[in-house]
Order: C-alpha cells, then sequence, then structure tokens
C-alpha cells in the first residue's frame, strides 16, 4: 500500500467507510456522517454512521477469526503485530499529516509524533508475545499443578478523539498480541486515521482480527459494550461515559478497563530549576495540543518564593509559541477539536474571568489568516490568584487553561494536590531528595514523576486512581491483567 501524504484526498477515499472481516464497507443503513476540519470549519470527509446492525457484523467477524488467532503460537502472533509496526514506519508521514486534518492538532508538535508513537507501541507488544507464560505451583507432590494465560476472546475498544491513533494502539496491540480479537469504535471526531491505521494492518492481520467501525456514541458505541459475544470493554474518554460503560459491563459481568480524566498537579519548589520546571509545565500542560489531554497540568502549585517569576517566565514561552494552521511545519499550537469542546472551554474562561481575584493572563496570538477565521482557536490561558477550590481548578476544562496557585509549602501543595476527584499524573519539581521522595509517597496519582514532565510511554504502567480510572495501560502488566485470564490446570499423578 503506497503511502499517501495528501490528506485530502486520503480522506476522501477513506470516506464513508467501516473496516469488517478485511474489507472496507458502508454502513448497513447507508447513513453517514460529516467529519469537518477544525481549522477551516470545512468538511473533509463522511465517515460510516455505525448502528447495532454494523456492530453485530464487526462482532461476529471478530468471534468467527478469533478461535484460529489464538491457536497461533504466541510469538507467531507477537511477529506479525512486529511486522504491523514496521508497515506503519512507511505511513508516519501520511498518517501524522491526515491526523491533523481531522483533529486539528499541530503537524510537527503533535500529530506526526503520534503517527511515531503508534508503531513503538505495536513494535513494544510484538516483542512480549513470550511473556503471556503460566507458572508451576508446588500444590502437592502428587500433583502437576499449572497456571496458564488464555485470551478473553472478542475484544471491544472505544477510543477518544484527542490521540486517537496513539489511544487506539495502546489498547488493540496487547489486546492482539494475547490472543483476542478487536472491534473498535472509534471516535465520531476523528475517525479517518484510526480507519487508515486498521487499513494498514489489514494486510498483515488474517480477515476479522481487527475491525473499525465508526458512529456515535449511544448508537454504535453502546451496542459494543452490549454485544454478548463481546468478553471486556476497554475505553478512553469522559468520566461520564466511563460510567455508563462500567454500568453496561456490570450487567454483562464483563471486565472493563477505563482511562478517564484528569486535573493533574504540578508542584514547583522553591529549590526547583526554575527554567526546566517551565519546560516541563509548557509540556506538561500540552499547549501544543491545547491543553486536551487527560494528563494536562492543570494544576500547577507554585511555592510563594517562586511564584511571581515561574509565572512570567510561563507566559512567555508560551506566548513564543505561535499558533496556526496545523498542516504548516511553522505552527506550534493547532485548533481545539469541536464546536461544543470550544464552548466549554470558552465558558470555563469566562466564568474564571468574573471570579473575584482571578486573573486570566492570555498568552500567544490567535492567526490572522483569513482561511483560519472560522478555525477552533483559543488563545491560552494562565489563571492566577483563584483557590483550588473553584470550578476553574476542580474540573476537566480540556482545553489550554492552566491554573497556577501560590502555596508557602510543599506539605501544602501536597494537601491541595489531591483535593480532587482525578488522580492521574503528578509532577514534583524539587532539588531536595527529601522533599521529592515524601511527595512521591503521598501524592494520590496513577503516575507521579520528579523534575520532568514525560507522557505515556511504552513499558511504563499507565493509569489513574479515584475517578482517573480503573486498570493500568502501556505495561507487560496492562496485558497479562487486563486481555487474558489465568486458567488453572491440575493433572492428578496417581
Ligand atoms: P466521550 O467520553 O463522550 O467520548 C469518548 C468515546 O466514547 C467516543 O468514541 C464516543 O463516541 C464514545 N461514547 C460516548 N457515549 C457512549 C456510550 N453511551 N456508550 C459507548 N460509547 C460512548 O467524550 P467527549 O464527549 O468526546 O468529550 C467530553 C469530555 O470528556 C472532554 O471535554 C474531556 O473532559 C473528556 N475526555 C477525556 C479524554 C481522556 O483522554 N481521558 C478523551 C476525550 C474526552
Ligand atoms: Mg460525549
Amino acid at each position: 500500500m503506497t503511502p499517501n501524504i495528501d490528506p485530502h484526498a486520503l480522506a476522501a477515499e477513506l470516506s464513508g467507510r467501516h473496516l469488517i472481516d478485511g474489507a472496507l464497507v458502508a454502513a448497513r443503513s447507508g447513513r453517514s456522517f460529516a467529519v469537518v476540519n477544525p481549522a477551516t470549519g470545512r468538511e473533509i470527509a463522511q465517515a460510516a454512521q455505525g448502528d447495532a446492525a454494523d456492530v453485530d457484523n464487526a462482532v461476529a467477524a471478530a468471534a468467527r477469526a478469533q478461535p484460529a488467532w489464538a491457536a497461533l503460537p504466541a510469538r507467531k502472533r507477537g511477529t506479525l503485530v512486529s511486522e504491523c509496526a514496521r508497515l506503519l514506519a512507511d505511513h508516519i508521514e501520511e498518517l501524522g499529516r491526515l491526523v491533523a486534518l481531522e483533529t486539528g492538532k499541530a503537524l510537527r508538535t503533535e500529530s506526526r509524533v503520534e503517527a511515531g508513537v503508534v508503531a513503538d507501541a505495536l513494535q513494544f507488544y510484538g516483542g512480549l508475545a513470550s511473556e503471556l507464560k503460566g507458572e508451576s505451583v508446588p500444590f502437592s507432590p502428587e500433583m502437576l499443578t499449572l497456571t496458564q494465560r488464555e485470551p478473553i476472546g472478542v475484544v471491544g475498544v472505544i477510543i477518544p478523539w484527542n490521540a486517537p491513533m496513539m489511544l487506539m494502539a495502546l489498547k488493540i496491540a496487547p489486546a492482539l498480541v494475547a490472543g483476542n480479537t478487536v472491534v473498535v469504535k472509534s471516535a465520531e471526531e476523528a475517525p479517518l486515521a484510526v480507519l487508515r491505521v486498521c487499513q494498514i494492518l489489514n494486510q498483515k492481520l488474517p480477515p476479522g482480527v481487527l475491525n473499525i467501525v465508526s458512529g456515535f456514541g449511544p448508537e454504535c458505541g453502546a451496542p459494543l459494550v452490549q454485544h454478548p459475544l463481546v468478553g471486556k470493554v476497554t475505553f478512553t474518554g469522559s468520566v461520564e461515559t466511563g460510567r455508563i460503560i462500567a454500568r453496561a459491563a456490570g450487567e454483562k459481568l464483563i471486565p472493563v478497563t477505563l482511562e478517564l480524566g484528569g486535573k493533574s498537579p504540578m508542584i514547583v519548589m522553591d529549590d526547583a530549576d526554575l527554567d526546566k520546571a517551565v519546560v516541563g509545565a509548557v509540556a506538561g500542560m500540552r499547549f501544543t495540543r491545547q491543553g486536551q489531554s487527560c494528563t494536562a497540568a492543570s494544576r500547577i502549585f507554585v511555592h510563594e518564593k517562586v511564584h511571581d517569576a515561574f509565572v512570567a517566565a510561563l507566559k512567555a514561552r508560551v506566548d513564543a509559541m505561535k499558533m496556526g494552521d496545523p498542516l504548516d511545519e511553522a505552527t506550534d499550537i493547532g485548533t481545539l477539536i469541536s464546536r461544543p469542546q470550544l464552548d466549554k472551554v470558552l465558558g470555563y474562561i469566562e466564568r474564571g474571568r468574573a471570579m473575584k481575584g482571578a486573573q486570566a493572563l492570555e498568552c500567544s496570538a490567535l492567526p490572522a489568516s483569513e482561511t483560519l477565521r472560522e478555525g477552533l482557536f483559543v488563545r491560552p490561558t494562565i489563571f492566577t490568584g483563584v483557590d483550588n477550590d473553584c470550578p476553574l481548578a476542580q474540573e476537566e476544562i480540556f482545553g489550554p487553561v492552566t491554573c497556577v496557585m501560590r502555596v508557602r509549602s510543599g506539605d501544602e501543595a501536597i494537601a491541595l494536590a489531591n483535593q480532587s476527584d482525578f488522580g492521574l499524573a503528578a509532577t514534583i519539581w524539587t532539588s531536595d531528595l527529601k522533599t521529592a521522595l515524601n511527595a512521591t509517597k503521598r501524592l494520590q496519582a496513577g503516575f507521579v514523576q520528579v523534575n520532568q514532565n514525560i507522557v505515556v510511554q511504552p513499558g511504563l504502567s499507565y493509569g489513574g486512581v479515584k475517578q482517573s480510572g480503573l486498570g493500568r495501560e502501556a505495561s507487560l502488566e496492562a496485558m497479562l491483567d487486563h486481555f487474558t485470564h489465568k486458567k488453572t490446570v491440575i493433572f492428578n499423578m496417581n
């Protein structure tokens, strides 16, 4: 398959299709919906509007393919998944451009990077196939007692739009390597690049092993969760939808993995390397993605001694970033995903501004280009003078908005950091080992970093506590715990 680096042509080519049983097919109902470029407001493609009938076709194909897939030697499955990664390596530019077009994420800083991570995730899990091993248990000398890992069967994968290819890869790679087959339901805002990834992977994978349908949540996602042949659901998205999915899975008594929201704290102590902390805040807040990240460092607690210097340096750094056409190499910051998300974010900024004592520092500049007039751009906004208990500091905004709050001590910072319904990621910047150790013990989060702010990486278990979710992703443990079950086998030797 030759890469197509014209994203408009590729979007048109992928228009109106699911991928089921190895073939691109229209929705059974014949319906489709518009996919819009958020930088211009223009339609770039139609997506197949899936419903229960399409889901049923896809799940049936996955169920038919599963026994033969599971019967392959584990390393054979791993090799096929690694070969998929190699195929993707030729498509990084293509996929980067396509995801930039449909999501508005800047090509250089975000979209191309995401396309690279997809191949990396597949490569990582492809190499772990031989770790799907069991144990021998010293239960009785007269018995040979073993455990073995078995796949669950058909896995339903429901993904959001903010890093659609990467989040999909972190789910499908371990599911497939473990011997499951998969049906993905893409996010309605970003159905194209993930469809293309699945099309590329289907060159290597047997038909039915990896299927993807597009459509809306209640109409297409819900039937996937409810389908009797789906034995596990893994989801990334909002807390609200996570609850709906967990309830439906509870009714069926099937396991779920949930990666939900965050309001991730970052603590900057007075002994921190301030320049590095500022760079870390820009990366951690994911300003290049308009803050549309579940780990966005959207609550920054800064020691009062360095608060003002930190805010000034952060503002200067964000001011230097260029907002513009996502496909332009010079652009650092692209757009938000959709009009409803834009309205949500602007609503928070407006209410924040109206709060007593709050100060909103607007950074960077809106693009001047006439063609981007309808683009969903929001100026990155740093709030100061707000309290940790206000909605701005408690609710997930999912936009380029962060609150910098003044603290007098590390203890105060940790206490405030933990005053949140969420617990996904947390960071502390300090040069004191004791302060750092104390914080890593006490911070309530699934992913805690000292003096850096890297994003999810293959090999590092990733996931939340409290309302940020259930389960872990991106690691060996994630594959074993979430995509297999352990069978105990006993041979009586007498
Ligand atoms: P959402 O959670 O509603 O959508 C995510 C996925 O779930 C989409 O594929 C959607 O079609 C599907 N879905 C929706 N309702 C469903 C249902 N009843 N059954 C099965 N699947 C369903 O998130 P949305 O509406 O796109 O964004 C709303 C907010 O969620 C954002 O502002 C942000 O705060 C949060 N969010 C968090 C993400 C994260 O990475 N943790 C990603 C996307 C959104
Ligand atoms: Mg929703």
